[in-house]
């Protein structure tokens, strides 16, 4: 069992439900794809984390591929999303899977899903870790989800503040965030 941080009020999944869970997603994942190869798109760099374990949880063939988004500075999403770091290959006719920590108002998975679009892949879907539902601005159609979360500022596996935490082994509601 892993200690609770300082700064952290409670430790909200733990990394035994996480692996689980990441787990479960793997073979569900595996299972949709079969016969296919998709590119799994992370979303750096919240993603980090939980990418390498879905990765290694999923056994049809696929490869991987990175995007960097900035929308956040701090706990409070500006709204503009920028794209930080493109796409390597070529999407056009391939199956992608975004895989993201968090979705959250979901405008970034928006500009994402729309920007990816005009790039004519044969599928995208979106898996995430962590899904705030009830705040979601836009509407947007998530595949795969981890656990729904309420609407508290987390840290840890991946997530951070302010580049803070993504190391905790666990996802857990921040103390206090100062603005
Ligand atoms: P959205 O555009 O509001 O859906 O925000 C999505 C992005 O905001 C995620 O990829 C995270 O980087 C960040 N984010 C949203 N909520 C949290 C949180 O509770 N902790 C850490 N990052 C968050």
């Amino acid at each position: 069992m892993s200690s609770l941080h300082p700064d952290l009020e409670k430790i909200l999944i733990p990394s035994d439900q996480i692996r689980t869970r990441v787990q479960a997603l793997g073979q569900e994942i595996s299972k949709d794809y079969q016969g296919r190869v998709p590119i799994l798109l992370g979303v750096l760099k919240g993603c980090l984390v939980f990418m390498s374990d879905l990765l290694r949880s999923i056994t049809a063939e696929c490869s991987v591929d990175f995007i960097c988004l900035s929308s956040y500075s701090g706990d409070r999403s500006s709204g503009v999303v920028r794209m930080i770091l493109d796409l390597k290959e070529s999407i056009e006719g391939k199956d992608v899977l975004i895989v993201e920590d968090i979705v959250d108002t979901g405008l970034t998975l928006a500009y994402l899903r729309d920007n990816l679009r005009t790039r004519q892949p044969r599928s995208l879907e979106i898996c995430t870790l962590l899904d705030k539902s009830d705040c979601r601005k836009v509407s947007l159609s998530v595949k795969y989800v981890g656990f729904k979360v309420p609407n508290q500022f987390l840290v840890g596996y991946g997530l951070d503040y302010n580049e803070q935490y993504r190391n905790l082994p666990y996802v857990g509601i921040l103390k206090r965030v100062l603005n």
